[in-house]
């Protein structure tokens, strides 16, 4: 299908075992600390989901949400953690990074709130297009400079739902008509589009 719009990265059946690796990592890692996963909303969710069943010790699982807003990658929390982190080993986890701007900023808030770690786990890690140094103790797979979407990641809200990972090939149709992909990927809704 090469000229379909979008192409396949990492299909599902890979997805699941390289989570179920880096769970089994964390749970060796994490024995006997209880630590506190906190997911990075909405992208990480499907990659939460699936990697909470592949940890095999006890954890907590909390949320955050961000907006971000101008260039520099400046955040504000949308909505706060329920569980107050200090004292707390706390694992982020992160749908995918980036230029690391982000997680750099996630990261010295948790350490200023007083965890007493802070790791992060990510699906997605785009090396090659880091700004700043930030260190990723769990990383699952090491993508090129494409923009990605599915299980999890979106183009304006779309395309979260698919079970693997695409990168985008025509990203000006895109940004024309985020809807664009939905006769590749949900070829029986085309006549119920957006
Ligand atoms: P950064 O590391 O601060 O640049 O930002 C990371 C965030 O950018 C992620 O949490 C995503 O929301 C978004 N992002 C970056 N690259 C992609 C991509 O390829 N697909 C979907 N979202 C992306």
């Amino acid at each position: 299908m090469a000229d379909e719009p979008a192409t396949l990265v990492v299909p599902a059946d890979e997805i699941a075992a390289r989570v179920s690796e880096l769970g089994a990592a964390l749970s060796r890692d994490y024995e006997g600390r209880r630590p506190l996963l906190v997911a990075v909303l909405v992208g990480s969710l499907p990659f939460l989901s699936d990697l909470v069943r592949a940890i095999d010790i006890p954890i907590e699982v909390d949320f955050l949400g961000l907006s971000r807003f101008g260039e520099g990658g400046r955040i504000r929390i949308a909505l706060d953690t329920a569980e107050s982190v200090e004292g707390r080993h706390v694992v982020i986890v992160e749908d995918i990074i980036d230029t690391g701007l982000t997680l750099t900023v996630l990261r010295r808030m948790l350490e200023e709130r007083g965890a007493a770690s802070v790791a992060t786990a990510t699906l997605v890690d785009k090396t090659r297009r880091r700004l700043v140094d930030v260190p990723i103790e769990y990383r699952g797979f090491e993508v090129g400079d494409e923009y990605l979407i599915g299980y999890g990641l979106d183009w304006k809200g779309h395309y979260r739902n698919l079970d693997s990972l695409w990168a985008v090939l025509d990203m000006e149709r895109l940004v024309e008509d985020p809807a664009a992909l939905h006769d590749q990927f949900y070829p029986t809704q085309v006549e119920r589009r957006h």
